[in-house]
């Protein structure tokens, strides 16, 4: 079924990222590091209604997974009921969320209840007061405790990601307290290379540092690297005998890395972006109004798809149409 959604490459996608709201409430210096504001001529995000004609839609394309991201989506005032509504649906199945963990600690037992099958949080540093310098916010306990909240109640599928941040995580310290971490709690850790956005460009210059750095540490600490699966992404993995967790690295800078890009990214203003950094979205949210535009919808995401490049470009300073992930649900 996913073979529907094929590009000129070869590549399919069975997976979407779906963004319901540009709103963070945090301040991460290389993303909003003066906080969301919304501009004056605000459309609104997608609403609940738009949301499921858009998913009976993707699930009718083979998408069989979906993400849900921000900005931090659990700030939407219905995001569980967005979450249950896509996890109802019956092509979809794999349904999982990115968030930074914001009142993880309150919100782990409806999230869990939602059955949401997996869930991505976003911790920079376990340094507390490096964590606040970097977003802006004295929360790592809280998202700490939220961890622990969801394994006491045995859910398994927990990933975290950092992104790797020049002279302030990129250190062996850094590394082993992670590597302690992933060891007592069984989750996948994994560092992402800072990109470069369009807003962001003297914060990327100053803190970009190659994934090379700890890809040498998990080399020189045992870790061995593990072939990927379909569906994984682009994300390398790496296992060690002693460890009950895993290290991963992603490296978009690396190349190939856009080969085994499985994914396609919907914005929370309706659009599909074919790529994080490409120059065109295509606004699918005419489509969204009425169940009985499906057909239309799904003319316009199958034509849009012929025109996925073969390559983000990044390495050529292209960043395309994005500002901050914020506004793309990383
Ligand atoms: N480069 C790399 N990762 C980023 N994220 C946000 N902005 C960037 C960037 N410029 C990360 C977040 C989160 C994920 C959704 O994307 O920290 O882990
Ligand atoms: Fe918010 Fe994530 Fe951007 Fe940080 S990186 S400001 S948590 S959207």
């Amino acid at each position: 079924m996913g073979e529907k959604l094929k590009d000129t490459f070869g590549r399919t996608f069975p997976y979407i990222r779906l963004s319901i709201t540009d709103v963070c409430n945090f301040k991460c210096g290389y993303c909003l590091p003066n906080g969301y504001f919304k501009p004056n001529n605000h459309p609104g995000f997608l609403n609940i209604n738009e949301i499921e004609n858009l998913v009976n839609a993707l699930s009718d394309l083979g998408v069989s997974k979906i993400r849900v991201t921000g900005g931090e989506p659990t700030v939407r005032k219905d995001f569980f009921d967005v979450m249950k509504l896509i996890k109802s649906k019956d092509g979809i199945k794999k349904l999982v969320v990115t968030t930074n963990g914001y009142k993880l600690d309150q919100l782990a037992g409806a999230l869990i209840d939602t059955g949401v099958d997996g869930i991505n949080i976003s911790i920079d540093t376990l340094d507390r007061e490096k964590f606040k310098e970097i977003t802006g916010h004295d929360r790592l306990p809280e998202i700490l405790k939220g961890i622990k909240i969801l394994q006491d109640k045995g859910f398994k599928n927990i990933k975290v990601n950092a992104v790797l941040l020049k002279d302030i995580n990129d250190t062996k310290d850094e590394f082993d307290s992670w590597a302690d971490f992933i060891n007592q709690n069984k989750i996948n850790f994994r560092y992402i290379e800072l990109m470069q956005t369009g807003d962001n460009l003297k914060y990327f210059k100053k803190y970009h540092q190659s994934a090379k750095v700890f890809k040498e540490y998990l080399e020189l600490n045992g870790w061995s690297n593990i072939d990927r699966v379909r569906d994984d992404g682009p994300a390398l993995n790496y296992i060690n005998q002693k460890s009950n967790g895993t290290f991963g690295v992603i490296a978009p800078y690396s190349k190939d890395f856009c080969k085994t890009c499985n994914r396609l990214r919907i914005t929370a203003k309706g659009e599909l972006r074919l790529c994080l950094f490409g120059n065109t979205g295509t606004d699918l949210r005419k489509y969204l109004q009425n169940a009985s535009q499906k057909e239309e919808l799904l003319n316009l995401i199958l034509t849009q798809l012929r025109f996925k490049k073969e390559s983000h470009y990044l390495e050529l300073g292209n960043t395309g149409i994005t500002p901050h992930l914020a506004s793309i649900g990383g």
